[in-house]
């Protein structure tokens, strides 16, 4: 199964937008077993957006289940609203609005509580040596690590020069990442790639590297483009099962 999510982050302006480029995608996308296709819109439109074969996740999520917390969407408004996922840590909620790693902590566990799947992010934000990367993601999912027994988390692995950026990720980077995670964090939840993902490197990364799949950010706003994502990783999947 590979994974193919879209982040649409503060994208559309607008729901007659939001609803052209999500029942495109609807449309187009045959579903099926072999590929997982999900899309993050920003909360307004979720509950307007409905399929049985795209499903939907939220971009972020507040740790109580309701009351006086002016601003925040908790959890079970995201489930009422359908959705089965929940990105959480992403590099612009940390270093743009400022989250630390003590409110990521209450997001994942609130997501966990409610039966939501959290989509947790992390990288490194500078390109420096393998020895500081390994420093800084190891803070990030410090709690991971002491709390082995999370279950249905998804990572996603971000470095943050590569997004929005159209400098992807080396595969052999990548694969260092991957490699870090289990074989010396003992972590073994399943791991998306993002930053810069198109049509024309996704193919590359599927081959080389032992990812899930890809949390798509620009590139899953452009209806053809996510399309293609789709279809290749549909194509790579069945050539594994032969
Ligand atoms: P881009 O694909 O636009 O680089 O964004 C990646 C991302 O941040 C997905 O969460």
């Amino acid at each position: 199964m590979v994974y193919i999510f879209g982040n649409w982050k503060c994208n559309p302006t607008n729901l007659k937008k939001a609803k052209e480029i999500f029942y495109t995608i609807e449309k187009n996308f045959k579903g099926n077993k072999k590929v997982n296709v999900a899309v993050f819109p920003p909360f307004v439109f979720l509950n307007s957006l409905n399929s049985e074969k795209v499903k939907k996740g939220a971009q972020d999520v507040f740790w109580e289940k309701q009351g006086a917390f002016t601003g925040e969407i908790s959890p079970l408004m995201l489930k009422d609203a359908g959705c089965r996922y929940c990105l959480v840590g992403h590099s612009e909620r940390r270093y743009i609005i400022g989250e630390n790693n003590e409110i990521i902590e209450k997001k994942l566990r609130s997501c966990l509580e409610n039966k939501i799947v959290p989509i947790l992010c992390f990288g490194e934000r500078e390109k420096v040596s393998f020895g500081k990367v390994k420093i800084e993601i190891k803070e990030q999912l410090k709690f991971l690590i002491n709390y082995k027994s999370f279950k249905n988390v998804i990572l996603a692995y971000e470095p943050v020069f590569s997004i929005g950026t159209g400098l992807v990720c080396d595969t052999s980077h990548i694969n260092d990442v991957l490699n870090f995670l289990k074989n010396e964090l003992n972590i073994k939840y399943k791991v998306l790639y993002g930053g810069s993902l198109n049509s024309k490197n996704c193919q590359e990364i599927l081959e080389k590297c032992d990812i899930n799949g890809f949390l798509v950010g620009g590139a899953s706003l452009k209806t053809r483009e996510f399309l293609k994502i789709i279809e290749i990783a549909e194509k790579y999947a069945k050539s594994k099962e032969k």
